[in-house]
């Protein structure tokens, strides 16, 4: 098993690649705090870990609100006493965001509040308990947007991307001399409800995403989480800062 025993936080837990996350890290063994909005949608997750052998706990968190991020933390060290890994998963991509000229100021501090917001409380809480115990993973969820422009522009949730890459660097640099590793993860557009929701409505959109991508397909959720299991495990012991492209080749794809 590549992650036993090791206590890992999934925000998100409750939807799409963080469903995923939370079923494969615990047959590889890790123990996981489902860390999700919904609470349908966590406990959900957490009955599906359970049936399949697994261990996992619930806690109703919004990762944009501080007292919920420090209660996220609190309740994965008054559970399993320790965290070992921080999947920073949650965000949001709403359909009014579109370029900086018609999207709202309402809109993009949404997105930030979530995206950005939500890594850097997460961070904030969850950092110092790894630092005391000298040893740990924290993983950002950006995207292929954060590294290439896009014509079928959403500015806040890009933005947000970029936010994310830029603070995983600088947490790298800071927290790995005291044995706590930071990496990102791209992913190109993966089939989850949050891009196939708005995507699949537009056919000419998804068309032209796929023509872009040499593989000629989405990913898929477990094509994403693989690579977050190889930084969650000590494999990745020297694999610090960095931004991992899992994108099926769109963001080399120049025609
Ligand atoms: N789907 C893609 O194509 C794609 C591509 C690149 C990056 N990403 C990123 O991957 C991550 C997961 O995306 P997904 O497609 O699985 O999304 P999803 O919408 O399927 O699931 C996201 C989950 O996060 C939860 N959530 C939303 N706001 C929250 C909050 N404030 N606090 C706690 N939980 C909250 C939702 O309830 C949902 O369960 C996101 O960060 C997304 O930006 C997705």
């Amino acid at each position: 098993m590549r992650l036993k025993d090791k206590v890992s936080i999934i925000t998100g837990g409750g939807g799409g690649m963080g469903r995923v996350a939370a079923l494969m890290f615990a047959a590889e063994g890790a123990k996981i705090v489902v860390a999700e909005f919904s609470d349908a949608a966590g406990q959900e997750t957490v009955r599906l870990v359970r049936e399949a052998g697994g261990d996992a706990t619930f806690v109703k968190t919004n990762v944009a609100d501080e007292a919920s991020a420090k209660a996220m933390v609190d309740h994965a060290i008054a559970t399993y006493g320790r965290v070992d890994v921080l999947y920073n998963n949650a965000g949001i991509m709403p359909e009014a965001d579109h370029s900086v000229i018609d999207t709202s100021v309402e809109d993009w501090d949404r997105v930030m509040a979530v995206n950005v917001r939500g890594v850097f409380l997460g961070c904030k809480y969850a950092i110092p308990p790894m630092v005391a115990q000298g040893s740990g993973s924290i993983i950002n969820i950006a995207s292929f947007v954060a590294l290439i422009g896009c014509s079928n522009p959403q500015d806040a949730y890009t933005a947000s991307k970029g936010a994310v890459l830029a603070l995983t660097k600088s947490l790298a640099v800071q927290f790995a001399p005291k044995g706590v590793r930071t990496n990102a993860i791209c992913p190109g557009p993966v089939e989850t409800p949050l891009l196939m929701d708005w995507l699949v409505k537009d056919e000419e959109a998804k068309r032209i995403r796929l023509a872009r991508n040499p593989t000629g397909r989405f990913g898929k959720p477990e094509e994403i989480v693989a690579m977050g299991i190889y930084l969650a495990s000590d494999e990745s012991r020297w694999t610090n800062g960095a931004a991992m492209v899992v994108d099926g080749g769109i963001t080399v794809n120049y025609f």
